[in-house]
């Protein structure tokens, strides 16, 4: 190649670049001449069959015109738009990237509800841990050591003493050899049974406890004035509240607690299985026994418990069919609550 071909193919790259009309086309060019199998880089190849006199103008050809074809590739870019370089890529008029918002959890929402509507009664939140004793999760509470709750196929046992919370009424004991009466708390929190998993059990689950003790006449009427306010503010009120005879081993008497059904206001419908109520929660007044074993006189002392499920509770509220849906954690299920 003789230099006067070598400054024609030099115009002749430099008028490809002036004519392609975007970045795609700029790297066609830039592959033609510069790219690894490219005309400049095999002409640098035939750089030994130039005569020896011709060679370093040659080479200061070839030097050249890859500079200015770099150039003009690089000037092209930017003029075709690929490369904005004073325009930033921010652009403050295209909208906002979204991110889907989250919603709280229905246990999170019924167990912050509760808390405030009992704050609204003096009731404060106290807690417990997960792993209990012996003592405080059935002794304390007057549960008999033959009692089928304590049995190895109902409770996770993780040493002769030492259990996961079967229920959160230890917390009651745990509060009142702390403290002397007044006690006015509610525990929300995890307890855990040997239960098998369906559409309405699990082996971990949330209870709210309830407990007010006083040195003053603390009455069966009072708990269910207490329950009656919390049913009508927690689902609405026409909600009301009655309370049928049971048997628990730390209240005496003891009582289950129904509300009437939110959905068909007690006239009978699908949810509440055509009774008009839905049980909801456990109570009585606190057995002189379990005072006797926290240190409390008896004779001296009243007071009254309750405990409920915080997943039945979100269950009936918001309509969900089936418990385990609120541990999958699947957001079309939790976006639907937002
Ligand atoms: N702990 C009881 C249960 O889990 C509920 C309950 C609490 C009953 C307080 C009475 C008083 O079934």
């Amino acid at each position: 190649m003789t230099l006067a071909e070598l400054d024609a193919q030099q115009a002749q790259s430099l008028s490809e670049v002036a004519a392609a009309a975007d970045a795609a086309a700029l790297e066609q060019v830039r592959i033609r001449y510069l790219g690894r199998n490219g005309l400049l880089p095999a002409i640098v190849k035939q750089m030994k069959d130039v005569p020896a006199a011709e060679r370093p103008e040659f080479g200061k050809g070839t030097n050249a015109w890859r500079a200015a074809l770099e150039a003009a590739l690089a000037d092209r870019l930017a003029s075709v738009g690929t490369v904005k370089k004073e325009e930033s890529a921010f652009d403050c008029t295209l909208p906002g990237r979204w991110s889907a918002p989250g919603a709280k959890h229905p246990v999170s929402r019924v167990i912050e509800e509760s808390a405030a509507i009992f704050a609204r009664l003096g009731f404060t939140v106290a807690d417990g841990p997960d792993i209990e004793n012996r003592f405080n999760n059935f002794t304390a509470l007057n549960t008999p050591a033959h009692h089928p709750s304590m049995d190895a196929s109902d409770t996770f046992w993780l040493t002769d003493d030492l259990l996961l919370r079967t229920q959160t009424s230890p917390v009651q004991i745990r509060m009142m050899t702390q403290y002397r009466p007044p006690v006015r708390i509610i525990t929300p929190g995890r307890t855990y049974r040997r239960d098998t998993t369906d559409a309405t059990h699990s082996a971990n689950f949330h209870q709210i406890e309830g407990l007010y003790v006083d040195t003053k006449p603390v009455s069966l009427a009072d708990l269910k004035s207490t329950l009656a306010y919390f049913a009508k503010e927690m689902m609405g009120s026409k909600a009301g509240v009655r309370f049928r005879p049971h048997f628990f081993p730390f209240t005496e008497p003891s009582v289950e607690v129904d509300f009437s059904c939110h959905v068909c206001a007690g006239k009978g419908c699908r949810v509440c299985k055509n009774s008009g109520w839905i049980e909801i929660a456990g109570a009585g007044m606190v057995d002189p026994r379990v005072f006797n074993f926290v240190g409390y006189d008896p004779e001296q002392v009243f007071g009254y418990a309750f405990g409920f499920g915080v997943e039945r509770i979100a269950m009936i509220k918001y309509g969900i069919p089936d418990i385990r849906w609120l541990y999958e954690n699947d957001t079309r299920f939790l976006s639907q609550l937002a």
